[in-house]
């Protein structure tokens, strides 16, 4: 999303043709640390969180526990959060403009102090959006909301159980509510809740820390505490970082066998990569080995939310369909403008059609390396996956971008043989 001023940024040189192989571990969610780590805010009693990745999100949001008086303090995968300290409910434009999900602190600045003052987070480049969902909850939960010059201001007198139906599915801003209903002493009923495994890890801890939480289908009832505790709680495995791994084995024609993956977490993106050639094989409870046999087949995937095909693999998936034989399509229902990849993958000789939210992949044989840039997290991970396979030297700007969300990738991809050279990156 974010502009190239806020981060020095470094580039990679990668050296496509390398069939990876060997075993890797997959990181904790990013996806649901964050919202865990913002969980810390409802109590005066400290916490440790394990399996946290070393990701740039993670430090913008330590880093924003720390101004709103928090310790925050990292033991190697374990982040020790102290929150007794917490002064403040402000959640600056600085922070917000870097990562967007600063915007979880809502929730729980509210819940702690009844009220909260958080900037406004703007579009980026994947699409517009909005939070009007997250701010028509807390109207509808008695608070006043005020957006005023670049901030929304909100407040609450006496909170009060609520009943309250989401008009779409939004991860945030579910998490924002649950949040902050599990401080609300009163039952609450949420309808048309966001049920992916990032959110139920939230869920899960809200319940260690006292609160009563019953998830059925898309829909939550919620008994709160106005006395909170600490949790100690580990945080599920990325499954959108082993998907992209998965990739990289299938898209090198490799075999790599992940390590502390979910595969219950991944249905979807499993049954595709099958589809389209990979042979993926559980090894016992959380490893599974991937391999593919021959070219991959074009296939067809629609984003949806969990179970659905993840949005946030849709960038991926497009770099390997751009070496199948034949027609593939793509169809983004998540967000709007989520195909600035298309446009790099074409520059390495991919023969991609968009069309709105659809994009028909028509595979080459051979992509071929050159200078591409990153525009969000994911569409640089595809990037990645493609000068992976391609003939030749691949550039790859801005990766900022991707270590706001992968930890490591390269080193990980280099252990399994790939050639990605990390490279400080001379800002024109
Ligand atoms: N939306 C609204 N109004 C709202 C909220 C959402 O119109 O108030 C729209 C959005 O514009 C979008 C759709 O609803 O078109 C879904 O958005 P959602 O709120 O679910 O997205 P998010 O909570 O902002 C999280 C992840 C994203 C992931 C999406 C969808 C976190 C921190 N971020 O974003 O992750 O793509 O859910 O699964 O959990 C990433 O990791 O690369 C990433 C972008």
């Amino acid at each position: 999303m974010m502009n190239t001023t806020l981060y020095s940024s470094d580039l990679f040189l990668i050296e496509g043709g390398v069939k990876l192989r060997g075993k890797v571990r997959v990181s904790g969610a990013k996806n649901a640390s964050l919202p865990i780590m913002f969980a810390t805010l409802l109590t005066k009693e400290g916490s440790v969180i394990e399996n946290v990745p070393h990701l740039l999100d993670v430090d913008s949001a330590s880093e924003l526990l720390k101004k709103l008086g928090a310790r925050v303090e990292r033991l190697e995968d374990r982040l020790l959060i102290d929150p007794e300290g917490v002064n403040s409910w402000e959640t600056p434009d600085e922070i917000v403009k870097r990562m967007r999900a600063s915007v979880l602190s809502m929730g729980p600045l509210l819940g702690r102090f009844g009220r909260a003052r958080v900037a406004l987070p703007g579009g980026c480049s994947i699409g517009a959006r909005p939070i009007d969902q997250h701010l028509k909850f807390f109207v509808s939960a008695g608070a006043d909301v005020q957006v005023k010059e670049g901030y929304v201001n909100v407040e609450i007198g006496k909170k009060r159980g609520v009943e309250f139906r989401f008009d779409l599915i939004t991860v945030t801003g579910t998490e924002n509510a649950l949040l902050y209903l599990s401080t609300v002493e009163e039952k609450s009923v949420l309808e048309n809740i966001a049920v992916e495994p990032e959110v139920m890890d939230l869920v899960e801890v809200l319940r260690k820390m006292g609160a009563r939480i019953e998830v059925e289908g898309r829909r939550a009832v919620i008994w709160g505490s106005s006395e909170l505790r600490g949790f100690v709680h580990r945080v599920i495995p990325d499954r959108i970082e082993a998907g992209t791994l998965m990739v990289a084995a299938v898209l090198t024609d490799g075999d790599v066998t992940l390590e502390g993956v979910e595969l219950g977490h991944m249905e979807e993106v499993v049954e595709k990569l099958m589809e389209a050639g990979a042979k993926i094989e559980p090894i016992g409870r959380e490893k599974v080995r991937v391999r593919r046999g021959g070219r991959p087949n074009p296939i067809e995937i629609v984003t949806r939310e969990y179970p659905g095909f993840p949005t946030d693999m849709q960038a991926q998936m497009m770099a390997l369909l751009s070496v199948t034989e034949g027609k593939s399509m793509i169809y983004e229902s998540i967000f709007e403008n989520r195909f600035q990849h298309a446009y790099e993958l074409m520059k390495m000789g991919a023969n991609i059609d968009v069309r709105g939210r659809s994009a028909f992949v028509y595979g080459v044989e051979k992509l071929r390396g050159a200078e591409v840039n990153s525009t969000d997290l994911r569409a640089s991970a595809s990037l990645v996956l493609a000068g992976l396979v391609a003939e030749g030297k691949t550039v790859i700007r801005d990766i900022y971008h991707l270590d706001r969300g992968y930890e490591r990738l390269e080193e990980k991809l280099n252990s399994l043989g790939a050639s990605i050279e990390r490279l400080p990156q001379i800002l024109s």
